[in-house]
């Protein structure tokens, strides 16, 4: 329950990259917030950094042992260092605003029952579209059984690289070096470009919009690295343009499936121009058709702001209660699931690979190969190890 006066906060932040800076500099523009950045633990001591250096320190402890500070933000992109220091903040009795997608994705059921034995809460509204409100809205408005699918672009590295490629005509080299210095990508932007990073935010909008929490290694997400200009010239020639889209669909008999794969986007799709490093959602249900949400997907203060609306929703004692998963039955994921794909390939070894149940298109030129067809998810999923190392690239037509 929310109190009328509550505690001032005193945080520790763990992390002063493009996000732990982004969140300081947006802090010291708002009035109200009354949250205070009390000391910040950073990585490496040597790196130029504009705040008071009485705040930085190496040492963990001097956050996590320190009474006074009542809420721990960790902002640093090592997922294994971002678990271990949730984890010691939780089991302390101290709530924790977290960015780190891949963490959550892979620790979030351990991480619900810490928040239950230790009373401490757990938000992370950021790690999941930047500034876009996404995960809170699926917890408290769409709390109900009649949201149907998930379908969004859910990275904005990925998003620019293919904004820059389809606009542009750049390179996808400079692309992606664009995306870097612009502070979009993560460290190893593989996580941006072979869908990792938009995998595990979609884990995560499952969990709240469906119920059900999957591994990550159980879904199959194919990137956009492998894009070539027969692709792009193919996309352009049909009228549509290529996104990266997490797809999450409720499916007959108590079942859902998911998969993060380039698309085919067609004009009349809400996604369409979503370009640059916006992300874009697009929430179905029964009754109320389609809904749309549209913002910044990364960047400093976009994704600030919203770890700053989390700080803020903590002021207000706000906790998740899972409420798909606590109050529902929530639907079993199913890989049982038939989609349209475009394969380009150049060698048929490749596509050999592929069990497709039904070709509708096939092409064969000099310079590359295609095949429209139908093919099931679990086929895809049994050479999802396989795939990165084949010459090919792959699409959901959406059909
Ligand atoms: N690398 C991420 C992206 C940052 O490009 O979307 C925001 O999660």
């Amino acid at each position: 329950m929310a109190s009328k006066k509550s505690e001032k906060l005193r945080i520790g932040l763990f992390g002063f990259g493009v996000v732990g800076q982004g969140l300081f500099e947006v802090l010291q523009n708002v009035q109200t917030a009354e949250a205070v950045i009390k000391t910040i633990c950073i990585k490496d001591p040597d790196k130029k950094r504009k705040a008071d250096p009485n705040l930085f320190t190496l040492d963990p402890e001097q956050i996590l042992n320190d009474p006074d500070i009542n809420l721990v933000v960790e902002l640093i992109d090592d997922a294994d260092r971002a678990y271990e220091i949730v984890r010691s903040a939780l089991t302390r009795g101290k709530s924790v605003v977290s960015g780190n997608k891949k963490m959550l994705a892979h620790h979030l059921n351990e991480l619900i029952e810490l928040q239950e034995t230790f009373g401490a809460a757990l938000l992370y509204d950021a790690s999941a579209c930047g500034s876009i409100p996404v995960i809170r809205n699926l917890e408290e408005y769409y709390d109900n059984d009649l949201l149907q699918s998930i379908t969004g672009i859910l990275n904005g590295s990925s998003n620019y690289i293919l904004s820059r490629i389809f606009s542009d005509n750049m390179g996808y080299d400079e692309a992606l070096a664009e995306a870097q210095a612009l502070g979009f990508a993560e460290s190893d932007p593989v996580f941006d470009v072979e869908g990792f990073d938009s995998l595990y935010k979609s884990v995560i909008l499952a969990l709240h919009g469906i119920g059900t929490l999957v591994d990550p290694d159980e879904v199959v997400n194919f990137g956009i690295s492998n894009l070539s200009s027969h692709d792009v010239l193919f996309a352009k020639e049909k009228g549509c343009r290529i996104k990266l889209v997490a797809e999450i669909r409720k499916l007959p008999d108590e079942k859902f499936t998911f998969f993060v794969m380039p698309k085919l986007v067609w004009p009349d799709a809400y996604i369409f121009n979503v370009e640059d490093e916006y992300n874009g959602v697009v929430i179905e249900g029964q009754f109320y058709d389609k809904q749309f949400m549209f913002g910044k997907g990364a960047g400093g203060h976009p994704t600030g702001s919203a770890v700053l609306s989390d700080i803020t929703a903590r002021k207000h004692n706000y906790r998740y209660e899972y409420k798909k998963r606590n109050f529902f039955n929530p639907p079993y994921y199913s890989r049982d699931w038939v989609i349209e794909v475009y394969l380009r390939y150049h060698d048929v070894l490749d596509l050999s690979h592929f069990d497709f149940e039904t070709i509708t298109e096939k092409y064969s030129g000099p310079k590359f190969n295609y095949v429209i067809g139908r093919i099931k998810l679990e086929d895809i999923y049994r050479i999802k190890k396989l795939l990165p190392r084949l010459n090919v690239f792959l699409a959901s037509t959406g059909k």
